[in-house]
Parts: structure tokens; sequence; C-alpha cells
């Protein structure tokens, strides 16, 4: 039987990385029928809907997707179809793991960065409740409630334990937002309270900042709200390498959606210069949570050996490689 699970290439450069990502999961040797729902700009500027109804009833369906970026627009427009996405079908933790490469140059040559950022999904600064009061006087709501804090925060302190992980570093702002990110904090605390084997920590999200930047290999699973999640993910990112190679996974009780960190890269967009290496460490993801381990090890392996070897690197890497040749190299090395 077949696995069932929707596609959703999303638009700049994502068509071109869910191409490239469906090839190698095929050349992984899993057979996924694919769902394909389409999802841009254009799409939702004339449905006049942020999530289409087609798009929905698939996910609800297959329960499993891999996603390529949405272009949101900057300041005015449409809301976020990621976050709308995020928020409708419960999907509360958003996992990003962070590793060096192999063949990879960072500035941290001899230590190796490995860890997983786990991010709030579904509320915070995301709720969307922006109100102009009266003119040129905006408010905007950070919302921060207990029972997602708990969630996401026992998400990711199961994970610790489940893969052998020592340390979750909390990580906010409660010196300043004494009341929202204090709840966040309190509930970190209380959930540390139930895996005494991991040690808990807690860090100002300025001073995590520079530690990362310092000293990257210190950190091991990072736990924050949305806001600072999605800000830390791009700045980890580029400890690694950059956008281009690290993946992600939105999940929920019910869903599970697969996607980069990156987003839609417009100024590389239709160019065939597109790393689609987050994608395919996301599908790597994906193939775990349907069970197939064995294949997920097999193309995490061929990515890598691609990498090691260091001769399709893609230009974001330092590389000249196009995106089909880099995929080329992958394909062969699953062979
Ligand atoms: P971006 O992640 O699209 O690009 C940032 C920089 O990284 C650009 O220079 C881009 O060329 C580079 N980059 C990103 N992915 C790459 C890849 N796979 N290979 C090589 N280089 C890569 O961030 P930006 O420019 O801030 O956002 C563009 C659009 O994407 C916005 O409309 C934003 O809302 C949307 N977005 C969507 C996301 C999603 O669908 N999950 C996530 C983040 C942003």
């Amino acid at each position: 039987m077949p696995h069932c699970c929707t596609l959703i290439p999303g638009d700049g450069i994502g068509p071109e990385v869910a191409n490239a990502a469906v090839r190698a999961i095929e050349a992984a040797g899993v057979d996924i029928q694919w769902r394909r729902a389409e999802l841009n700009q254009a799409i939702i500027l004339e449905s006049g809907k942020t999530l289409p109804k087609y798009l929905l009833d698939s996910l609800r369906e297959t329960r499993v997707g891999l996603k390529g970026p949405v272009t949101t627009p900057v300041g005015e427009g449409f809301q976020s179809v990621n976050v709308a996405l995020r928020k409708t079908l419960d999907l509360f933790a958003n996992v990003r793991p962070v590793r060096t490469l192999p063949g990879i140059k960072t500035r941290f040559d001899d230590l190796p960065i490995d860890m997983v950022i786990f991010r709030e999904n579904t509320e915070d600064l995301y709720s969307g409740l922006e109100h102009e009061i009266v003119k040129d006087v905006v408010t905007s709501l950070k919302v921060i409630t207990r029972t997602a804090s708990i969630r996401i925060a026992q998400y990711a302190f199961n994970y610790a334990r489940v893969n052998g992980r020592k340390r979750v570093t909390a990580i906010h702002k409660a010196n300043i937002m004494k009341l929202a990110d204090g709840l966040f904090l309190r509930c970190c605390r209380e959930v540390s309270g139930d895996y005494p084997e991991i040690q808990y920590k807690e860090m100002i999200v300025d001073n995590a900042s520079m530690q990362l930047v310092l000293r990257p290999e210190t950190f091991d699973v990072l736990l924050l709200p949305n806001l600072y999640g999605d800000i830390v993910s791009d700045l980890a990112a580029g400890l690694v390498g950059g956008l281009g190679i690290v993946p992600g996974a939105n999940m929920g009780e019910s869903y599970a959606v697969f996607e980069a960190v990156h987003g839609s890269a417009p100024d590389i967009a239709g160019q065939g210069k597109a790393n689609p290496t987050a994608l395919m460490m996301s599908s790597v993801m994906l193939l775990i949570h349907i069970g197939e381990t064995q294949a997920a090890h097999k193309l995490q392996a061929a990515v890598e050996a691609v990498y090691r070897e260091g001769k399709h690197l893609t230009g974001d890497l330092g590389g000249t490689a196009s995106t089909e040749e880099f995929t080329g190299a992958v394909l062969r090395a699953i062979q």
C-alpha cells in the first residue's frame, strides 16, 4: 500500500525544491501517492481565502504534508498562510534541528553544532490581533496561554528524553514581559520537574542570541515562544551554513506538515539556484514520521555523502551547482 501525503509546492523557490525532494524520496524507494495542492499568492488573491478548502480537505485526509514556502506580502495584504495553516490544524510544535553538515566550513570548524529548536507555533505575537486604535497608534497583542506553553514544553522535554539529549534551555524575555513570558517560563519550569534527568536552563533572548553566536556548540535543545523561535531559528541556520540546509516540521496531535525554515527566496526564484537540502532533510523527518526509517536514513546518508564529497555545492554554500545538479548528485548517492 502506498502512503498518501499532501504536497504543497508553494511559490518562489518552493516548486523547485519540492520537485527535488519528491524525486529524492522516490529514489529512496518509498512509494508515496502525492495529493498535490497548489497554494500561492495568485490563488489566494483570486479566491479571497488564505487557506483554500481543497488544501485543508487534503491535509485532513492524508494527515501528512510536505510543504514548500509561500510568500506573504510585507506590511500589507493577506494574513500569512503559514501562520493560518499552523493555527487551523493546531500544529503546535515547530521542530527545527540545526546541525553542521559534513564538509561545510563554518566559523566553528572543530566544534560540531547539533541543536534542536522547539518553537511554539500557534500564539504569541503571531495571533494576528492587531488594531489601529486611532490614526498612527497601533497595538499588537501578545497572547501566551498555559495550555500552549505546557504543551510545547512537554513536547521538547519528551523529545530530549527519547533522543538522549542532556539539556533544555528555555529562552524568554520575562525580565520585561513579566506576565506573558513569565507564564511561559513558569510552565517550562513546571514541566522540567517531570524530567529530572534532563538539565534545565533559562536564558534571556538577547543574551541567548549572543551565546549562540559565540558558543553554539554548548546548546542542545532550545525551547521558545513563537516570535523568538522564529528569529532564533534563522540565526541558528546562519551558524551552520544558512537557510538552504535547515529542515523543519510542524507537529500537532493529528497532523504533521514538514517544511524548511526558509521562505520563498524571491531573489533567486526561477533561476535553478535554490538549495533543496532543507526540504530534502525535512523529507527525512517526514519519512521517519510515516515509519519509513530505513529510507529516511538512506536519504540522509546520501545528502551527507554529497556534502562530504563537496563537488556539487549550490551557490549559497560557495559552490556553483544548480538545484538540478545537486539533486542529481543526491539521487546517484542513493543508488
Ligand atoms: P527567505 O528565507 O525566503 O530568504 C532569505 C535569504 O536566504 C535570501 O537571500 C534567499 O535567497 C536565501 N535562501 C533561502 N532559502 C534558500 C535556499 N533553499 N537556497 C539558497 N538560498 C536560500 O526569507 P525572506 O526573503 O525574508 O522571505 C521571502 C518570503 O518568504 C516572504 O514573503 C516571507 O513571508 C516568506 N516566508 C515563508 C515561509 C514559509 O512559507 N514557511 C518562511 C519564511 C518566509
